[in-house]
């Protein structure tokens, strides 16, 4: 049953919705029921975009029949929100938490960053799950298949490439107002660190971080880039639903760990990029199992296989696991990230491994594989 399942969505991968993303990661996908070779789901999309939803609709049906096995599919359009997709209010509604903050709209309104082609979150239901590693290890990942990449960390509660980069020099100023960014292992680097000080309260910094934002898409020279990783603030609220959707999103990968709370806010994670219309591109397990830095005996200290499971129930691509491991924190916290420093190493293995799924995706094909690119900070 769970192979059928996993073959399924195998073949709705290949199906592209309207934007060109693979129906798998549009966030449209319902549950699948399979039962006795029959197969059900529903796409539940907006209203207004029904017409351009019906051939990918008839082409969804198509390609899960041809699963062997398969005796027929039925897939059903629906044109509203299901209850489970967003614990959230529907988009137009007033958000949680008071009417100071914007309303969602349609992600339309973000306008493109000039020279860059596409601008991924990396985020989290919550804090200290790994986001900015993850972000860090992904970026230089997707380097290594040969894009220009840039990282932009918009984590206004804990702005970490700095730290992770060690980078201790601020950007300068090219003539008025446009900024210079960093450049360290093959990346273009920008913090809100640089921007927003660590003195600011808490308080102020959500209203302060559109702004900052903004800032840090336009007045800064990113140049040519294939990629540009953002790594996100945690959390589901209302700051993090205005900054999902003032950044001109091409897709929002979710990091968790196994643990079923985690899982828990990173289904929320989910359902905010749903309904700000970004696609999730999938979900990384981090510190999905324990591995020993002596034997390398792996174990499930928080037992395995929820993420897939998850990315599974969601209908979201899993990209990976990447191991709870010491040397990961430890190059991590000392500015020397595994992908760039121990490119040999297995850690790097998977990280590139996870850039290359999202790389498939936010390209739409496989592209040939690139000569790795070693370059020394
Ligand atoms: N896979 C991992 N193995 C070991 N330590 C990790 C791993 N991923 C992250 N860490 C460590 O966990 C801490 C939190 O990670 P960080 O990326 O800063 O999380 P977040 O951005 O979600 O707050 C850091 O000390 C980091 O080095
Ligand atoms: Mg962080």
């Amino acid at each position: 049953m769970e192979l059928t399942k996993q073959q399924i969505l195998d073949s709705l991968a290949k199906v592209a919705s309207p934007d060109g993303a693979p129906l798998t990661a549009s966030g449209a996908l319902s549950e699948i029921v399979v039962s006795d070779g029959k197969v059900f789901f529903s796409l539940t999309v907006d209203a207004g975009a029904v017409p351009r939803w019906e051939p990918v609709r008839k082409r969804a049906e198509e390609a899960v029949r041809a699963v062997p096995g398969i005796r027929s599919a039925l897939v059903a359009l629906t044109a509203e929100r299901k209850a489970g997709a967003a614990a959230a209010p529907a988009r137009g509604a007033a958000p949680r938490g008071g009417a100071a903050m914007p309303r969602p709209a349609p992600r339309e309104t973000a306008a493109g960053v000039p020279g860059v082609e596409s601008i991924i979150a990396v985020a989290s239901g919550k804090g200290g799950v790994g986001k900015s590693t993850t972000a860090v290890n992904l970026a230089l990942g997707l380097r290594d298949l040969g894009l220009r990449v840039g990282i932009l960390d918009a984590d206004i509660y804990g702005p970490s490439l700095p730290k992770l980069l060690a980078i201790k020099e601020r950007p300068q100023t090219l003539g008025g107002t446009r900024l210079k960014p960093i450049s360290r292992y093959g990346l273009t680097v920008m913090s809100i660190g640089f921007l927003v000080d660590e003195e600011t309260p808490m308080i102020w910094r959500g209203p302060m971080v559109i702004s900052a934002l903004t800032q840090m898409l336009r007045e800064v020279e990113w140049g040519a880039l294939d990629a540009m990783v953002v790594d996100m603030p945690p959390g589901t609220g209302d700051a993090q639903l205005t900054m999902a959707q003032q950044v001109p999103l091409k897709g929002a990968v979710i990091v968790s760990t196994p643990q079923d709370l985690a899982l828990i806010d990173a289904r929320r994670g989910v359902a905010m990029f749903r309904r700000v219309n970004v696609p999730v591109l999938g979900l990384v397990e981090n510190m999905s199992y324990f591995q020993c830095p002596h034997c390398g005996t792996r174990s499930d200290i928080f037992g395995h296989g929820g993420a897939q499971h998850e990315a599974q129930r969601l209908g979201i691509p899993f990209l990976g696991e990447v191991p709870l491991h010491i040397d990961i924190r430890e190059k991590s916290d000392a500015g020397l990230p595994v992908v760039a420093t121990e490119p040999d190493g297995a850690h790097a293995v998977i990280y590139r491994d996870i850039a290359a799924k999202v790389r498939d995706q936010i390209t739409g094909a496989p592209a040939r594989p690139a000569p790795r690119i070693v370059i020394e900070a």
